[in-house]
């Protein structure tokens, strides 16, 4: 499957088979997500794979009860440790850098799960104080996105997307390209 072809395929997908994921296609996304780039390529992301059912059915209750949570196999935690990247950048890499950086992270771990078959969706509506106390995150670890993985039990319909003509413009913002 191609670059163009993976994009494609990539949907957010909330329900999924009851069936299991052999933990390396896990590690093999997370291989590709820390090639993502980074500000400074401090690389202050970091991933917690969880499969326990205790912990997922806590997370989805953190999520505004999203249950699809629980039903994953996996789900991948993108947490970032703002300490590292504010010591490189200060403010401007803890508002800004440490979510892109993630950000980036996360797109990869989308497209490579779609390239292995595998349907995901980027989770980023949850009590962030909760989420930090059931993944027990120390102080500067922050989470970022909650990215349940698993193989798809529906074929959703692509929300619509704006058009390309009202979203880009030519040279200035307002100027239409030609
Ligand atoms: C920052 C961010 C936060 C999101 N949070 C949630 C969420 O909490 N729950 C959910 O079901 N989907 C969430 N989504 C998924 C979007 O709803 C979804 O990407 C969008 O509707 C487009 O659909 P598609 O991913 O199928 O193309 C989030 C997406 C992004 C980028």
């Amino acid at each position: 499957m191609n670059i163009f072809e993976t994009i494609e395929k990539r949907k957010s997908i909330r329900k999924y088979k009851n069936i299991k994921v052999d933990l390396k296609y896990i590690m093999a996304i997370l291989e590709y997500a820390i090639l993502a780039p980074s500000a400074g390529n401090v690389q202050e992301w970091r991933f917690i794979v969880i499969d326990d059912n205790k912990i997922k059915e806590k997370l989805a209750k953190a999520a505004y009860n999203q249950d699809f949570i629980k039903e994953a196999p996996y789900v991948i935690a993108v947490c970032a440790d703002e300490e590292e990247i504010y010591n490189a950048y200060g403010k401007r890499g803890k508002e800004r850098y440490m979510y892109m950086d993630c950000s980036f992270a996360a797109a990869n771990i989308l497209l490579v799960a779609a390239a292995l078959d595998l349907g995901t969706c980027v989770v980023a509506a949850f009590d962030d104080s909760e989420v930090s106390k059931i993944l027990g995150l120390p102080e500067s670890i922050k989470p970022i996105f909650l990215i349940p993985i698993g193989y798809a039990d529906e074929d959703p319909i692509r929300p619509e997307r704006k058009s390309l003509a009202s979203l880009v413009f030519y040279n200035q913002y307002g100027k239409k390209l030609k």
